[in-house]
């Protein structure tokens, strides 16, 4: 029996010496010391024993156990140290490696385009100024000659806030409004910008960008509004543009005019698309800004940045340019730059 409980003893001890993860190691645990093991089974016998040889075999058991388990803790400890150390050498950064490096970033294609068409204004000496983007009614509407309950109201869509009082804008023509009631003629500016209307499909956004310009002096007339605006739209597209001014109304102006582009799709098909509204100040808005409309006269003209960006990077949908998907908005860093060049 003696003989029996060293050789299980040093049997086990030399298994859990070879285990090789906490796995194998709990495995030997059950085995060895658990119901089923070897000791166990003896420990069962003693029953029939005499009383001393149960006493002598009963404690070797025991010790035997004892001898188990504070092997089984010491590669238990031993096991645990070398996971973390493995872990610790597989997690560790290597200082001396190349860094990933930061990708510049690129101009928003809006951006650049508002910043394009400032620049090619700039260069016929036009002036950028801003207003707010909370207006109230008088600078959005009333001094634009929209008197209260104008039908012209209703072209847009507004967002009220305050009860009433104030809008979101609706367009950037009341920057014109402050700039003519805080400065004399002559004026030369262009004012881009957000503006919100109340509308949401495939080419209209509740946000969007405005550029509105406005000229007034003393002998501002409809043939300096037309040649102007030639001339930006065949610099803008970087070829001869045809174009065709077409009556329209605005309150704010009188004559006033859509100007349409001639265009080919990509299938060769042509036809004449609307970009911009403009015309000749109506007296009214002098009026209300104090400018007597006999002294001087002036041209004003409105487009959306999002369709001259899209007529000009050949985008079909509005959207795109709010998603903030990087793979869309990387395609324009590689067109020109804020001054017009393109690479
Ligand atoms: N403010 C006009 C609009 O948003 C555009 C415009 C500006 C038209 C100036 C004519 C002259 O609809």
């Amino acid at each position: 029996m003696t003989s029996d409980i060293e050789s299980i003893q040093s049997e086990a001890l030399a298994a859990i010496d070879a285990a090789q993860d906490l796995r194998a190691l709990d495995e030997l645990r059950v085995a060895e010391l658990g119901k089923k093991g070897r000791l166990t089974a003896i420990l069962k016998t003693l029953g029939g024993m005499e009383p001393e040889q149960r006493k002598q075999v009963g404690g070797q058991v025991n010790q035997a156990k004892a001898a188990l388990q504070q092997a089984i803790n010491a590669r238990k400890d031993a096991l645990e140290r070398a996971e973390i150390d493995a872990k610790l050498s597989s997690e560790a950064i290597d200082v001396t490696l190349p860094g990933r490096g930061i990708e510049p970033g690129t101009l928003h294609p809006l951006r650049r385009t508002a910043e394009r068409i400032s620049a090619l204004f700039g260069s016929i000496g036009f002036e950028v100024v801003s207003g707010p983007e909370i207006e109230d009614d008088w600078h959005n509407f009333e001094a634009l000659n929209f008197p209260p309950e104008h039908p012209a109201r209703a072209m847009h869509d507004t967002f009220w806030v305050n009860g009433g009082s104030h809008v979101l804008r609706t367009h950037t023509s009341p920057v014109q409004v402050r700039t003519m009631q805080a400065r004399k003629p002559p004026l030369r500016i262009i004012a881009p910008g957000r503006v919100y209307r109340c509308d949401s499909d495939r080419t209209h956004s509740p946000m969007f960008h405005q550029i509105e310009g406005l000229y007034v002096a003393e002998n501002v007339s409809f043939a300096d509004l037309k040649s102007d605006l030639q001339q930006f739209l065949s610099l803008y597209f970087e070829r001869e543009v045809e174009t065709r001014f077409r009556p329209s109304y605005f309150p704010f102006t009188e004559p006033s005019c859509e100007v349409d582009i001639r265009y080919e799709d990509l299938r060769g098909r042509t036809g004449w698309m609307e970009i911009l509204g403009c015309g000749m100040v109506h007296p009214n808005v002098f009026k209300a800004v104090g400018l007597d409309p006999e002294a001087v006269t002036g041209y004003a003209f409105g487009m959306g940045v999002e369709r001259m960006a899209m007529l000009r990077y050949g985008v079909d949908d509005l959207r795109l340019f709010f998603d903030n998907d990087t793979r869309f908005l990387k395609q324009f860093s590689a067109f020109g730059n804020v001054f017009g060049a393109a690479a």
